[in-house]
């Protein structure tokens, strides 16, 4: 099968399409016939060298969340799942394939009328989007600030807390263009990627979503108010100063009692994951949360896809298709 490796970290041309051997599920396992594959941001980030510090090595197949067709179960698992239409989660990487591994804790039936293309632009990002929210206790009536809103893990951002009953979302982002595509969404204030641009926006807010980091966080932890949450849940943007906690304890800001917190995944049990990820499949069949797919590319492609999403062209998510 066909399968796309980074053989040099850093540079999208440092990725390679390759022929490995097809998968044999073990124990525990499912291997499916891939349809769609979801080009996430944190690939990118991997495949920049980023978290080089984090043990990835070259030969990693990036790639986290598939769809497709359940081919083979392991020894002991449920046969039943072998032709059903699946949404997979493959781990930090093993998703550029034709044929994925994936563990049964971490596949999830799709819903008649849920695309391929659809389910792994929502599948990672809408639940991380759900549990960043959740992990940052927003409340309807809160205002919410979604920091990098034009990925697929912003746009669910927006969506949820604007159904969720936010009394304003304010997004930052790089362009009017995207601001319109964003308000269409349901935000209700378009800042600049400084968070300025709009008088009209909250000067302060409840609950910020950043997936940006980076030099800037500190300049957004000012923008809390009294016992607002900031809950990074992404760093496109790279890792933020090394003393950005004083900005919650320095003068006059430590009697604001504002929090800052990280988020990921990893902490949410896949049963409560899987539970959420279903109700939100569902969801956008219902037409209730819209699914971004930027373009759907050929895995050949892989490289341009990355080039696309350094170069910031991306709004939602690139689709692979092998
Ligand atoms: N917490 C979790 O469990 C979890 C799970 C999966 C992924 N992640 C993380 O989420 C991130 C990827 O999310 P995503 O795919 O939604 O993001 P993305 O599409 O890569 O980026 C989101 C937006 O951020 C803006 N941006 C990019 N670089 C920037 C910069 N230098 N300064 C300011 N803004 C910048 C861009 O919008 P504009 O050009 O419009 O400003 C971009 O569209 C990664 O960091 C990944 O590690 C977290």
């Amino acid at each position: 099968m066909r399968a796309v490796v980074i053989q040099d970290f850093g540079d999208p041309s440092g990725m390679a399409v390759i022929e490995a051997p097809s998968p044999v599920p073990t124990a525990g396992q499912v291997v499916i016939m891939t349809e769609s594959i979801g080009v996430g941001g944190v690939d990118a980030v991997i495949r920049r060298g980023t978290l080089g510090g984090y043990g990835f090595s070259e030969g990693l197949v990036p790639g986290s969340e598939i769809a497709g067709i359940v081919t083979a179960v392991g020894a002991g698992g449920d046969q039943s799942w072998v032709s059903q239409r699946v949404w997979a989660f493959t781990g930090t990487g093993g998703g550029y394939v034709e044929q994925a591994v994936a563990r049964t804790d971490d596949i999830v039936a799709l819903p008649v009328g849920l695309s391929s293309n659809d389910a792994v632009t929502l599948g990672s990002s809408a639940t991380v989007a759900h549990f960043a929210l959740a992990h940052a206790h927003f409340a309807p009536g809160e205002s919410v600030l979604v920091r990098g809103a034009a990925g697929s893990i912003g746009i669910a951002t927006v969506e949820l807390a604007a159904r969720g009953g936010a009394s304003a979302v304010a997004v930052t982002t790089s362009s009017l263009e995207r601001g319109t595509r964003l308000r269409n969404l349901g935000a209700t204030h378009v800042l600049d990627r400084a968070g300025e641009g709009d008088r009209a926006a909250p000067k302060s807010f409840d609950v910020i979503i950043d997936i940006v980091g980076g030099a800037d966080l500190p300049a957004f932890i000012d923008r809390l108010a009294p016992n607002g949450r900031l809950v990074v849940a992404g760093v496109v943007a790279g890792l933020p100063p090394a003393d950005f906690g004083m900005r919650l304890i320095e003068a006059g800001a430590f009697q604001q009692s504002r929090s800052i917190a990280t988020f990921s995944l990893n902490t949410v049990p896949a049963s409560a994951t899987a539970a959420v990820r279903a109700e939100q499949f569902a969801a956008a069949v219902r037409g209730e949360l819209h699914a971004v797919v930027h373009e759907v590319l050929p895995l050949e492609l892989a490289a341009e896809a990355h080039r696309q999403m350094d170069l910031g062209r991306v709004f939602g998510r690139i689709v692979l298709t092998p």
